[in-house]
């Protein structure tokens, strides 16, 4: 602009998404001011809407105007990033004219993880500027890309080192210098063209994201804005966008999305251990035994960078264990998602010994031997003597009482459960099992563990089971009946699978190995008719191609088998049982209502702190829906009182008190109140 050049507005620091309209307003109308850039103090640019005030009226003014006043403003516009820029802040950039980042920043639309879609203009204006593919993926996927990749894919126009500010004032000045054009991302049409006539592309990719995004509404909707992208004009698609986003804000699926996301950060909360207690500095860990669940904890501890000893009885097991551990390294390297030297890296912070001294310098230490109560409280007494004073002592047990565990120790107060789930390197789900002598410190420090380890960790107390596994035991109980009565394994297990599991009751029993329960079963003198001539079969599951279901070699798919119906026929004549239609809907209310009446009495014995804790607990550890919230949330949504009332009927009609209310789910029925809100 030579000599009638002017400086560009020095930065504004947006308090909120308002912020930057109001000084583009003033800036714009501002005869001193050439160019202006948008730059955010603190930690990170706009990293998305204040989740808060979503159900309620929004406040002025809106994003929508406040982005078409930006990218309207005849001056250049440039933002310059830092941190993350996501959902209403990626909107925010996507208006201005340019934009410039630091490299470590990040840039995405998480909206769909609450089961929504980005509703000022994202859908209309990213894949203009990185093309359909990549904005579907972006959007529907909501995970953020790197600097490097917005670089790749045009999202950001240049990267820059040092003083971001100053970066943002130099670019725009060169904006200003070249006479470069306002480039309004609402004007560009090459992108969306070569997805236009294509029908292929949107039906191709909602193929590839079929199994991932079953039973979710936002992913469609998601797809939908990126079509009318495409197919309408802007302010069309604008408003098609808007349509798409307010169904979804609507809908019941994002309101248990939203719901579970504070639950989940609340579940980290627990009342009488404050944020601020100390917490053990853990630099080493131990682990004992590397069988099932032991070489997949110590992976967890290897996959973070912190070292960790495994401790086996014989060097037979413990080579076993640690094959395993590297088996499933490589098979991840295999699929591109770790380097040869990552396997390296962290198959040496791994340490095999059969030696139990090798775990004194151990700042945390978790037993995961057979369960049995003599041989966990030997393990228990021995590492008393061994570790350092202020170690957590852990033990990974899933039925076994951990107050007695602990009283094996003259140290009770160090000891705690840390209840992992299988395979323990994938699931998310940690229940910390508090016992009655564990300390505040040792608490704080197994929640600290479990985030490091990037866990979800959900403190409970002692019970048979804890939370997941008593609840689960419910559902068990009926799901077998049911199959007597008259259903048969697969149509239990539809009925789940259409309620949104990845897997029913019986496909879940034989990934398991049926042998397990079998085992368990005859030690305690118990029985289960159908399971145990099953399991005399040899008929152990997937392991043995065989239990409730066939499977064909090399494939998981669960298969009806005729032998299987025999069984259960055989098995209910000699019961006497007259089997007869059962209709889905009394399957699925026979699994879950007795779930939802245990999870009462949860919360009456303060097992759980919290009634979201428990929907937790169900989505991380059990395939619970996100999008249905959890089984408390879900009850609440139905309505207690149905879930009571028709508890009551299945009591009148069995005579059976398994279907006698808890008191808690009782009451809140009668006040016409629900578990989350109580
Ligand atoms: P596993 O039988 O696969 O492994 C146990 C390992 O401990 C074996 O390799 C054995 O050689 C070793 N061991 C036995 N005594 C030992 C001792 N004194 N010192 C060191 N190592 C010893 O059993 P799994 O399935 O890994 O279970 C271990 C614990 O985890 C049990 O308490 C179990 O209840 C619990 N758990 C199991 C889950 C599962 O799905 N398998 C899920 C959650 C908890």
């Amino acid at each position: 602009m030579g000599s009638s050049r002017r400086a560009p507005t020095r930065p504004s620091a947006p308090s909120s998404s308002s912020a930057p309209g109001a000084r583009s307003q003033q800036a714009g109308a501002d005869p001193a001011v050439g160019a202006i850039v948008i730059v955010c103090a603190g930690r990170t640019f706009i990293a998305g809407a204040d989740i808060t005030e979503f159900g309620k009226p929004m406040k002025e003014p809106g994003l929508h105007e406040v982005l078409d006043l930006i990218e309207s403003s005849s001056k250049p516009v440039v933002a310059a990033i830092h941190g993350t820029a996501l959902g209403g802040g990626l909107e925010v950039a996507l208006a201005c004219h340019y934009r410039i980042g630091v490299k470590a920043a990040r840039f995405g639309f998480p909206e769909v993880k609450l089961g929504l879609l980005p509703g000022a203009g994202g859908t209309q204006r990213l894949p203009r500027v990185v093309g359909v593919e990549r904005a579907l993926s972006m959007i529907v996927s909501g995970d953020p890309i790197g600097a490097e990749e917005a670089l790749r894919h045009g999202l950001v126009d240049a990267l820059v080192d040092g003083d971001l500010t100053g970066a943002g004032v130099a670019f725009a000045e060169r904006v200003l210098d070249e006479r470069r054009p306002l480039k309004k991302i609402r004007d560009l049409d090459d992108k969306l063209a070569a997805a236009r006539g294509r029908p292929e592309v949107f039906a191709d990719f909602r193929k590839s994201v079929a199994r991932q995004t079953r039973g979710f509404r936002a992913p469609e909707n998601c797809i939908k804005a990126v079509e009318a992208a495409v197919n309408l004009p802007f302010v069309e698609g604008l408003k098609r966008e808007r349509e798409l986003f307010l169904e979804l804000m609507a809908s019941p699926e994002s309101k248990a999305q939203r719901y579970f996301f504070f639950a989940e950060r609340e579940a980290a909360k627990i009342p009488d251990v404050p944020a601020d207690t100390a917490t053990k500095e853990v630099k080493k860990a131990a682990v004992l035994g590397a069988g099932t669940m032991g070489g997949g904890i110590a992976m967890n501890f290897a996959n973070v960078g912190i070292p960790v000893t495994v401790v086996e009885i014989a060097k037979e097991a413990l080579d076993r264990g640690l094959g395993v551990v590297r088996k499933n390294y490589e098979a991840t390297a295999s699929k591109g998602r770790l380097t040869a030297a990552d396997v390296e890296k962290r198959m040496g912070l791994i340490t095999g010994s059969t030696d139990y001294s090798a775990i004194a310098e151990a700042d945390i230490v978790i037993e995961a031997v057979f369960e049995e109560m003599p041989i966990k409280k030997e393990v228990f007494a021995k590492i008393d003597k061994i570790c350092k004073a202020d170690a957590v002592l852990a033990t990974n047990t899933s039925t076994l009482d951990v107050n007695e565990i602990a009283g094996a120790t003259r140290r009770p107060e160090s000891v705690i459960g840390m209840h992992f789930f299988s395979p323990a390197n994938v699931m998310r789900l940690l229940e910390v099992v508090r016992g009655a002598k564990s300390s505040k410190p040792t608490v704080a420090t197994a929640m600290a563990v479990g985030r490091r380890i990037a866990k979800v960790p959900v403190c409970v107390g002692v019970c048979y089971g804890f939370v997941g596994n008593r609840m689960l035991h419910q559902r068990g109980r009926e799901a077998e009946k049911l199959i007597l009565e008259g259903a048969l394994p697969h149509q239990v297990d539809k009925v789940l699978v259409d309620f949104g599991f990845p897997m029913g009751p019986f496909a879940m029993g034989d990934l398991a190995g049926l042998d397990v329960g079998w085992r368990i079963r005859k030690g305690k003198g118990q029985k289960s008719a159908v399971a145990d001539r099953i399991c005399e079969l040899g008929r152990f599951g997937q392991k043995t191609g065989s239990g409730y279901f066939r499977y064909e070699k090399g494939d998981r798919t669960p298969i009806p088998d005729p032998e299987v119906e025999k069984i259960i026929v055989d098995v209910a004549t000699a019961q006497g049982i007259t089997r007869r239609h059962i209709a889905d809907e009394e399957i699925l209310q026979r699994l879950l209502y007795p779930m939802v009446n245990e999870g009462a009495k949860i919360l009456e014995e303060k097992i759980a702190i919290r009634a979201s804790d428990i929907d937790v607990i169900w989505v991380y550890g059990y395939g619970w829906p996100v999008y249905r919230g959890g089984p408390m949330f879900w009850a609440d949504q139905l309505g207690l009182k149905t879930i009571r009332d028709r508890m009551l009927e299945f009591r009148r009609a069995t005579g059976d008190d398994l279907w006698t209310p808890a008191p808690l789910l009782d009451r809140l029925a009668t006040a016409g109140q629900g578990f989350v809100q109580a």
